[in-house]
């Protein structure tokens, strides 16, 4: 012990992480803004020292990256466990500390008593600022060892942190932010639902109540895992703060025989002193630079039609191929072909599972549809939902065993589908098998839809275990099989919209469906949700019909493609549908996305504060030369005229140039102050410390301006 280090630095561009390795365990002393060499870790531990109270223990048990009960910490239990001896008062004692360089320490510590080990890696990205951590648990015992929580690293919080931010939602209305202040006692949020959901995306900012988009301490944390998942932010009665996030296990879910392994999903966490928006810059640089593939990143995002919401389950060949000549002509450069083309899949009723092409729709299979699509110059891309299936299918009636199902309890309903047994062998093998034929059969197919639409409520296997844990890993297993095999198709992480959108998934797929709701109204708060953690590369973002589907809210052509433009652009309607009027918009904001896509997609985002009447935000270049900001008003204003529009995130010493590019046409009562400033322009500065005079619009207005450094 004595030859261990008793602290470990690790430092990114902007924030220093400090570990007091002095205790019996390891646990984080401080992180935050970079510290300077002057200062010292005795000055942190002397500064931080507590003092004895009434009623309390002498020393308070450490917050440590896996607080234990054997310990007598009084929280929550980094590490839950149980064995026919006395593994739940598990304790430990660090032993080793590989330090790698300044990015990168492995902590492993051992309770000797118990003959358990715990080893926790933490990895602090240079240029991006984020921490990956995992926690692992290995049983040195011969006895079976019963896993019921194994968190990933607990992060102390600072002092100045009171604010909690966390999403809720539902289906097509996700990523909705909801705040609150930190109480005594645990802030939870669970997921059950099988799938990362919802509901109950898993992932936190804690922040300062000074904090705001631009400005303030923030902190995120996120689970990188597509299935349940537990987090908790807890003020202790003592005044200490915690989070915790880690895999939700059930009980009997996860047993350890002897010298095996588990390991948490990884944790996600950066801290940002510029405020919301600049932790989410954070996050999309880490997304950008470790999760996106080079191939995908290097090359434009093509816009997508997508047939769900124009046909639904009515295929027809040559209506396809007239869909696709029509929306070719509109600058569409994919074409994805959503549910509906396999076998005896007339409706949400049947077919799933049987992934052969339906001979009644496509006779001589897809290829006579994929070649006419590529003849036009679009990609082809195909829906699959391949760990369901409809009790009325082949698959279904040959293996009704294949199923998720606990004994003698009835399955809840829901979308006349269940769910398959992933833990088994033979299903995964079914699976990867009929994927595989379709790919083969066709190497144009360079995208693939991967949806889920129902949720595990009776998540029982084959062994009658629980089953979450083994089937999100066989999940990805099944992903990474086919990706390895056909490298060159992208995959879209579906499941009813965004009830799968993780870092977890987003590791292996390269899109995600942020919603099944393309009402641009509901849009620009779910896509600002999604945005503090995912950047707007990945976020599908389609132009949906005139009548939206989902509310029945009708919502202008020109208010439905600037929503979708800052996104991974695409349409989902019937393009027979459109007006010429709506053709010519839709043309032309396909040909701006293209124009600015590369800016789009790489850009920094800043979030424009919060306010009841309209959604801005921009996309500004690294080099802050050229930015694109959105102007969407929601409501009507309460005065007159609406206020001013304070840009952000531009350089106050550079001069811009300021031009409106969206829509080509506004409709005003008198002429607009726009057209006046028009081309003008302005230095960074009065752009962000003055603003600029919004001009008074019907509400469910959407500006797009652009700004370039003269
Ligand atoms: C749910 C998805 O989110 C939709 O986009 C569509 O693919 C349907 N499933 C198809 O069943």
């Amino acid at each position: 012990m004595s030859q261990l280090p008793n602290v470990i630095q690790l430092n990114s561009e902007q924030t220093s992480l400090i570990i007091d390795c002095e205790g019996k365990t390891p646990s984080v002393l401080y992180w935050g803004k970079s510290l300077s060499a002057a200062s010292s870790v005795s000055m942190l531990r002397s500064l931080a020292t507590r003092q004895e109270v009434k009623c309390a223990v002498v020393v308070e048990a450490p917050i440590s990256l896996s607080p234990l009960s054997g310990e007598g910490f009084t929280g929550a239990p980094g590490i839950e466990i149980s064995n026919d001896n006395s593994a739940w008062s598990l304790g430990g004692a660090l032993i080793s500390i590989k330090q790698q360089n300044a990015q990168s320490v492995e902590f492993v510590c051992v309770d000797n008593v118990r003959q358990i080990e715990i080893t926790h890696k933490l990895h602090l990205d240079k240029q991006t600022n984020v921490l990956t951590a995992s926690t692992a648990i290995t049983n040195r015992t011969t006895a079976p060892l019963n896993v019921t929580w194994c968190a990933a690293p607990t992060i102390p919080l600072a002092d100045n942190i009171n604010k909690i931010l966390s999403f809720e939602g539902r289906w097509s209305n996700e990523f909705l932010l909801n705040k609150v202040d930190l109480f005594l006692g645990s802030f939870l949020r669970e997921n059950r639902k099988g799938k990362t959901s919802h509901d109950n995306f898993p992932g936190v900012v804690l922040y300062d109540e000074k904090t705001d988009e631009h400005n303030g301490d923030c902190y995120g944390f996120h689970l990188g895992w597509s299935g349940n998942h537990r987090t908790r932010v807890e003020h202790l009665p003592e005044g200490r703060n915690y989070v915790q996030l880690g895999e939700l296990l059930m009980p009997g879910e996860l047993i350890l025989q002897a010298n095996e392994s588990y390991q948490s999903p990884n944790l996600y966490a950066s801290f940002s002193d510029k405020g919301i928006s600049g932790l989410s810059q954070n996050y999309h640089h880490f997304v950008r630079q470790n999760l996106i593939r080079p191939e995908v990143k290097n090359k434009p995002r093509p816009v997508h039609f997508n047939t769900w919401e124009g046909l639904y389950f009515d295929h027809d060949i040559e209506t396809l191929k007239n869909l696709a000549k029509q929306v070719s002509e509109l600058g569409i450069e994919r074409f994805v072909l959503d549910d509906g083309w396999f076998k005896g899949r007339r409706g949400d009723a049947a077919g799933l599972g049987d992934w052969y092409v339906d001979k009644d729709i496509y006779p001589e299979g897809l290829g006579p549809l994929i070649e006419y699509v590529n003849s036009l110059g679009l990609e082809f891309g195909l829906w699959f939902e391949p760990e369901m299936v409809n009790p009325d299918s082949d698959l279904f009636r040959n293996h009704p065993d294949w199923v998720l199902a606990t004994e003698g309890n009835e399955q809840l309903e829901f979308r006349n589908q269940l769910v398959l047994d992933l833990t088994n062998k033979e299903v995964t093998d079914y699976l990867f098998k009929v994927i595989d034929d379709i790919l083969s059969e066709h190497p144009q197919i360079k995208y693939i839809k991967w949806d889920n639409n129902r949720d595990y409520n009776h998540p029982g296997n084959h062994l009658g275990k629980p089953a979450i844990h083994l089937q999100t890993l066989a999940f990805y297993q099944l992903i990474d099989n086919l990706k390895t095999k056909h490298p060159q198709v992208e995959i879209e992480s579906c499941a009813s919209g965004g009830g799968r959108i993780d870092y977890g998934v987003l590791s292996r797929t390269d899109r995600v469906w942020t919603s099944d709701s393309n009402d641009a109204l509901d849009r620009l708060s779910i896509q600002r949700g999604c945005s503090i953690f995912f950047p707007s590369e990945i976020m599908g973002a389609h132009v949906g019909p005139r009548d939206c589907h989902i509310t029945g809210r009708h919502i202008s052509i020109e208010m439905r493609a600037a929503v979708a433009f800052f996104g991974h652009m695409g349409i989902e309607m019937d393009p027979r549908e459109l007006t010429s009027e709506e053709k010519q918009a839709l043309s032309e904001i396909i040909s701006l996305h293209k124009k600015h896509r590369c800016l789009i997609h790489s850009g920094n985002l800043v979030r424009l504060n919060e306010n009841p009447f309209s959604v801005d935000f921009g996309i500004v270049s690294e080099d802050r030369n050229h930015a694109l900001f959105a102007y969407n008003s929601v409501n009507e204003v309460n005065r007159t005229n609406p206020g001013k529009y304070r840009f952000v995130g531009l350089a106050i010493d550079k001069v811009y140039q300021l031009n409106l590019i969206w829509p080509t046409d506004l409709k005003e009562y008198s002429p607009s102050v726009l057209r006046q400033i028009e081309g003008q322009v302005f230095t960074g500065e009065v752009l962000q410390q003055f603003g600029m005079q919004l001009p008074a619009l019907f509400p469910q207005t959407s500006l797009i301006f652009e700004l370039k450094a003269v």
